[in-house]
């Protein structure tokens, strides 16, 4: 019989136990023996005369709210989206970005009129650094193809969130809270026609409601741009919740026809 211990050491659950953490991808064929490593990386004996820093070290946060802070001034000192994509990548703030293999900003047609906003990446979108490259994105482009729509002509996605939280988890309201500011100058910045929040977190988050998707879906909601300017946003079912509640994308259908048919209604004006 296996002792408790044997279970614990069993390679495969100690395999699971890892993928649940977030480790799912090997980065070697061979183990590589940290301590050995870290041996090796000890400095050397410390030189007589101490070279002084070349350059100011970046403002480092000391807590969260210190980090919202700073995301918040990195933000609104952009002018453009290319600013804001490096000012994301350099933001050191929040956790997230030290276990993320990638920083995820956007994809699609910066021009187009029409924005989704979803939660965080995935594993896929992690590994190669866009937004909904994985199942979910997926079924979204099949979604938006069977309106005639293409991501590289008609729509433009990011997330809430620009790093993955390990093991897919949900972010915690700190971690959305210190992204908030760079998703909200994304929006100005972006200004399109109209919005689209995928799922609860997003539309949670942006509308600051707390509000489930099945009560929010489909509904046109003001989403408050600046203190003179709204826009037009709905929120709807986010695909991944679609895989696993298939009987649901009728109600999803129904708010994207009445997304395509606003939208050519404000073509019109
Ligand atoms: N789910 C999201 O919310 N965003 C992605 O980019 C991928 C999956």
């Amino acid at each position: 019989m296996q002792s408790e211990t044997d279970k614990q050491m069993d390679p495969a659950a100690l395999l699971a136990w890892q993928v649940a953490m977030g480790a799912d991808e090997a980065v070697g064929d061979s183990p590589a023996d940290r301590f050995a490593l870290s041996e090796k990386a000890k400095p050397a004996a410390r030189p007589a005369i101490q070279e002084r820093p070349v350059a100011q070290a970046a403002p480092v946060a000391q807590t969260s709210g210190e980090s919202a802070i700073l995301a918040q001034k990195a933000a609104a000192a952009c002018r453009s989206l290319d600013e804001l994509r490096t000012a994301v990548e350099v933001f050191d703030g929040c956790s997230l970005k030290r276990t993320a293999t990638n920083t995820v900003f956007a994809d699609g047609n910066p021009d187009a009129p029409l924005m989704f906003i979803g939660e965080a990446p995935g594993a896929d979108e992690d590994r190669i650094g866009k937004p909904f490259v994985g199942a979910s994105g997926q079924l979204l482009d099949r979604m938006m193809a069977a309106v005639g729509w293409r991501r590289d002509q008609d729509y433009y996605i990011s997330n809430i969130l620009p790093w993955r939280p390990p093991g897919n988890r949900k972010p915690t309201p700190v971690e959305t809270a210190m992204c908030l500011p760079f998703i909200v100058r994304h929006i100005a910045l972006k200004k399109p026609k109209l919005l689209v929040f995928l799922g609860g977190t997003a539309a949670g988050a942006l509308l600051d409601t707390t509000l489930g998707i099945t009560r929010l879906r489909g509904r046109w909601m003001n989403y408050q741009l600046s203190a003179e300017e709204t826009m037009p946003a709905m929120p709807t079912y986010h695909p991944a919740f679609l895989l696993r509640q298939p009987a649901l994308k009728g109600d999803a259908w129904r708010d994207i026809l009445e997304i395509k048919s606003r939208l050519e209604r404000a073509n019109q004006v």
